[in-house]
């Protein structure tokens, strides 16, 4: 089933301004998947390319999939100067790429967007055999004595406010479609050290929030500027982990010959 579970045109022209993922994160994917310079990647719900940046600077060939035009049109536009991307419109469950092609396919900040089982069985479809599935997420540090009143402020305004699964370990859902062998973790802390303004800016874009504050959602973006400005000067240092998910496809599996000639 295909699905734009939420349409991300009100948060894309603050989306380009959020944190990039750990490079050592990045490098560990490239790695795992032991992607090579003429390997294609398939980077599904590639937005604003965040994920997509450092997949070229990693010198693949990247198929960017994104459904929401005003997403893409910013993701084309930065990754302009890079000869070896294409845009397409597509969704995790219905990529409309060809089957068997993919060394890797990502999913940056995305595969929460998806209906996952359908997404995970798209991603087999396309990837070659002996690929590999990956989904990842830049985790705002909670614990930090400035985003525990960020999210204190948060649950006041918003009190049933929950993160789904953005926060959640994917494992079980890789497990359960039988698709993948045992996924690996990674993960990498870094701060980000960012203009306290355009910081607060970029909270416009956080979707999870913003659709469950409804009308509520420019008071807390006005709460969660003053508190920054009564802590921090002009820079605020914002601690993330990026966390990352990584599963081989299963060679195992007897039915490969019918999906699509990668048998
Ligand atoms: C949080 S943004 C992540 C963008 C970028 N990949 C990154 O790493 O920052 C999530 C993206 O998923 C897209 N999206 C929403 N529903 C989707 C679906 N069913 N399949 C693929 N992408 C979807 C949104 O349009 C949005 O661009």
């Amino acid at each position: 089933m295909t699905s734009l579970k939420h349409d991300y045109t009100p948060f894309s022209s603050t989306y380009a301004q959020r944190p990039d993922y750990a490079p050592g994160v990045v490098d560990g994917l490239v790695r795992i998947a032991g992607a090579g310079p003429d390997d294609r990647v398939c980077d599904i719900g590639a937005g604003s390319g965040h994920l997509t940046v450092p997949l070229l600077d990693s010198g693949l060939i990247v198929d960017a999939v994104e459904p929401n035009a005003a997403m893409r049109e910013i993701g084309m536009g930065r990754t302009a100067g890079f000869p070896r991307v294409a845009w397409h419109e597509g969704f995790g469950e219905s990529t409309g790429r060809a089957a068997g092609v993919y060394r890797l396919v990502t999913f940056g900040s995305s595969f929460d967007r998806t209906e996952r089982a359908a997404a995970l069985q798209e991603a087999d479809r396309i990837l070659r055999p002996g690929g590999y599935f990956a989904c990842l997420w830049n985790h705002r540090d909670l614990n930090d004595p400035l985003q525990a009143q960020i999210e204190a402020l948060i649950h006041r305004q918003v009190p049933d406010y929950d993160y789904g699964p953005r926060r959640q370990d994917p494992s079980p859902v890789i497990r359960a479609s039988g698709l993948f062998e045992e996924p690996l973790a990674l993960q990498q802390r870094v701060v980000h050290p960012v203009d306290a303004e355009s910081w607060c800016d970029a909270w416009s874009s956080h979707m999870t929030l913003g659709t469950q504050a409804g009308d509520r959602f420019g008071d807390v973006l006005d709460g969660i500027r003053t508190l920054v400005r009564a802590h921090a000067g002009g820079v605020v240092e914002v601690p993330y982990t990026t966390r990352l998910w990584i599963a081989r496809a299963r060679s195992d599996r007897g039915d490969r010959g019918d999906r699509g000639g990668r048998g």
